[in-house]
């Protein structure tokens, strides 16, 4: 991994342009996979050329799967078919990505041969049991550190399907099961306490899987076969949040973020901004590859606090830390409760922005699932980003608006989801630069 490198954030804009982001992350990685196991050549436009796609592309290319590059954010995958992969001596490696270390679980639980999944220092700390109690449960053998990786899947497992009511909502863990689900005998059905993002669900029916699948119910029988498919992939919703808040907190703003994934289990945050007054509208709404896009053009507006509906946020989990900036630069309080899961992402989300928007002057009390920001200035200070990617960029926005700069701490993470986010920045207003 790239050096430590330290950002600072400058009172920037007006913000004005338009805005292509890298393309999406989950897409990204299910598309890689899904071809890998499919038969025949798989075709991938849109890809994002991120640290934890291509450590997920590594990985399927130690594997035995040929996989070329024809240009930045294309592939052409050789799919080996279902039984295709073949064992690596090595350990796979995947970086800082917890989608694809859990999906790889997933689909690595029924191979003949044994693998070894491990990961950077922060997905190290990340609790894997979510995955491995299931897999267990439909006969795989897999070994942790005390619930974290590595993970040492052993090979020659027969799996069983399995009915399995997911304790938590989570698109990774749902993944992981159905994915391992086309290796096994019988019909596995997954249900969630809440509907998560369906791309695994959708991907496997473009890919020619049946599968029956409704928002928190996915079923689907073992024994069939994927065939290759074109995936156009959409802009990451999750990157534009990022440009969706900069523009509404400052002033005389507008920017256009086009061909945007719009997929209903990840626009939590446009509606939370919404509600909070922000002016964002949806033009040309479509469909790429099955998914719905949109171009989205947001303006300046004021924004107010909210009682964040707690419906929203798992469509939302991953634009919680830019929400926090918007809620800090809205006016009164934003109470924010049912994100209790933030704890366990790249970094502990929850205590990493309440550390940062304290040192910036914002009045945050932190609660076990969530936070009340008392919102309206924000002031110069220095911030930990813990190298959690996402928590870099919610204080690079926060920055624009600051009374003064806001020195970001270890930004070496921002690649892995969104390569080239510092001149993206820069060039629709943003001022940002080395820190000295
Ligand atoms: C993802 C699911 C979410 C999300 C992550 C990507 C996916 O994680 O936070 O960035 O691609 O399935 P959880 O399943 O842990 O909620």
């Amino acid at each position: 991994m790239s050096v430590r490198q330290d950002w600072s954030s400058r009172t920037g804009g007006p913000l004005r342009g338009s805005v292509r982001v890298p393309g999406d992350k989950s897409i990204s990685h299910r598309a890689l996979m899904l071809a890998a196991i499919a038969e025949g050549r798989s075709h991938i436009r849109g890809f994002l050329e991120g640290e934890d796609t291509r450590a997920t592309a590594a990985i399927l290319a130690q594997l035995g799967v040929r996989i070329e590059a024809p240009s930045a954010g294309e592939r052409i995958v050789h799919g080996v078919g279902l039984h295709g992969l073949r064992g690596s001596a090595q350990a796979l490696d995947c970086g800082n990505a917890g989608t694809g270390m859990r999906l790889l679980s997933g689909l690595l639980a029924g191979q003949a041969f044994d693998s070894v999944l491990v990961g950077d220092a922060s997905l190290s700390k990340r609790p894997m049991r979510r995955v491995t109690d299931p897999l267990a449960q439909m006969g795989a053998h897999i070994d942790t550190h005390d619930g974290l990786p590595p993970l040492q899947l052993h090979g020659g497992s027969a799996l069983r399907g399995i009915r399995y009511e997911l304790p938590i909502a989570s698109a990774q863990v749902k993944s992981a099961v159905l994915l391992a689900g086309l290796y096994a005998s019988g019909s596995t059905e997954v249900v969630e306490p809440h509907p998560t993002r369906d791309y695994t669900e959708r991907m496997l029916a473009a890919f020619g899987w049946p599968i029956v699948f409704e928002p928190g119910r996915a079923r689907l029988d073992g024994g069939h076969c994927l065939r290759a498919a074109d995936i156009d992939v959409p802009a990451d919703f999750s990157s534009a949040a990022f440009f969706l808040v900069a523009a509404s907190i400052v002033p005389g703003s507008e920017l256009h973020l086009p061909a945007t994934g719009l997929n209903p289990r990840r626009t939590g945050l446009l509606h939370a901004l919404r509600l909070m007054g922000a002016d964002i509208v949806v033009e040309r709404q479509r469909e790429a590859s099955g998914e719905p896009v949109g171009d989205l053009v947001v303006r300046h507006a004021p924004l107010h606090g909210i009682e964040l509906p707690m419906d929203l946020v798992p469509d939302m989990i991953d634009e919680l830390p830019v929400l926090f900036v918007a809620a800090a630069a809205a006016a009164g309080p934003t109470v924010i409760r049912g994100a209790a899961e933030l704890r366990v992402k790249e970094s502990d989300r929850i205590a990493t922005m309440a550390a940062g928007l304290r040192a910036l002057g914002v009045a945050i009390e932190e609660t076990p699932d969530g936070a009340v920001i008392d919102g309206g200035v924000i002031g110069a200070g220095t911030v930990e980003s813990l190298t959690d990617h996402r928590i870099a960029m919610s204080f690079a926005v926060a920055g624009l608006l600051a009374a003064g700069p806001v020195r970001i701490n270890d930004c070496r993470h921002v690649a892995t989801s969104f390569p080239g986010f510092r001149d993206l920045a820069n060039g629709c207003g943003f001022a940002l630069q080395d820190a000295d």
